[in-house]
């Protein structure tokens, strides 16, 4: 495509600022596109909340960015696309969405001791979804499943490397790791930003899978297909909206080495979300 191309935004949203590492990986993957983000930090985390609010939550955001034009919507949260991404597709049929699910089949096809690892919220590892997922892919392998509370919230306390951090982390894995496997998925798009920790734990026998690029690849066929990609005449762009702290916010966005973005403030009233977004260039 040479020119005008669909030039309407992508929407993307997470709980909080986990999302970003995959918006990153959208950008990088598609970089005539302008994405729309917006992160529910008020509401964090939604790994401990019930499925009905996660989609109420999910529904609220689903909403805005309709109203700003998305022609796709990316739940870059594993935890909102196990409880809301079925349902809003039944509420949305003419709405294409794409959503997060555990990376266990690469994880399977990697394996050689036949035991792999995945770490996410307490709802994403209870749910349904991830049960399906492990009998579709998993069928000869065994699955070590581990629930991480409170890691979502150290994350976004900015606690990437810390000795507290550090000892959560070593509860969780080193059984999975005196268990066998080879492979651990990260199975929650916080994960992402402690994964030079992660690493340094399991060690280099254990291979780190971060989905974040193949979703990329997904958002990237899913717009060819419906010939809705950006013409590669457009300068991309990213603006971000959130409704906790948008200065928090921006110096996450430094930390991935996004320094032109800025950001605004989403407010809800009720099930309502209303999201401003501010130009990304200071
Ligand atoms: N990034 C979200 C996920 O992928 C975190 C969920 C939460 O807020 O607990 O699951």
């Amino acid at each position: 495509m040479t020119s005008s191309g669909d030039p309407r935004p992508i929407g993307i949203f997470d709980s909080g600022i986990g999302g970003l590492t995959v918006a990153k990986a959208i950008q990088q993957a598609l970089p005539h596109e302008r994405l729309l983000y917006f992160g529910d930090n008020a509401n964090i985390p939604y790994g401990a909340k019930d499925n009905a609010e996660i989609l109420r939550l999910s529904r609220g955001i689903t909403r805005a960015l309709l109203e700003r034009d998305c022609k796709l919507i990316v739940i870059a949260c594993n935890t909102a696309s196990a409880a809301a991404l079925r349902p809003l597709r039944v509420e949305l049929p003419q709405v294409t969405f794409v959503g997060m699910e555990p990376a266990v089949k690469p994880a399977v096809e990697h394996t050689r001791t036949g035991a792999v690892g995945v770490i996410a919220t307490v709802a994403t590892v209870q749910g349904e979804v991830f049960t399906s997922i492990v009998e579709r892919f998993a069928q000869d392998v065994k699955v070590i499943k581990q629930a991480c509370p409170g890691l979502v919230l150290q994350i976004e306390a900015g606690e990437y490397a810390t000795p507290k951090t550090e000892a959560m982390l070593r509860g969780w894995l080193e059984p999975m790791v005196a268990e066998g496997i080879d492979a651990l998925v990260l199975g929650c798009t916080h994960y992402p930003f402690v994964r030079p920790l992660i690493e340094r734990i399991v060690g280099p026998q254990v291979r780190v899978i971060d989905p974040a690029p193949a979703i990329a690849r997904r958002v990237e066929h899913v717009l060819r297909e419906a010939d809705a990609l950006a013409g590669d005449d457009r300068a991309g762009e990213l603006q971000c909206s959130t409704s906790g702290d948008p200065e928090l916010f921006h110096g996450v966005l430094q930390h991935l080495g996004i320094n032109d973005t800025q950001v605004a403030k989403g407010h809800w009233a009720g099930d309502e979300l209303t999201l401003s977004y501010t130009s990304p260039r200071i």
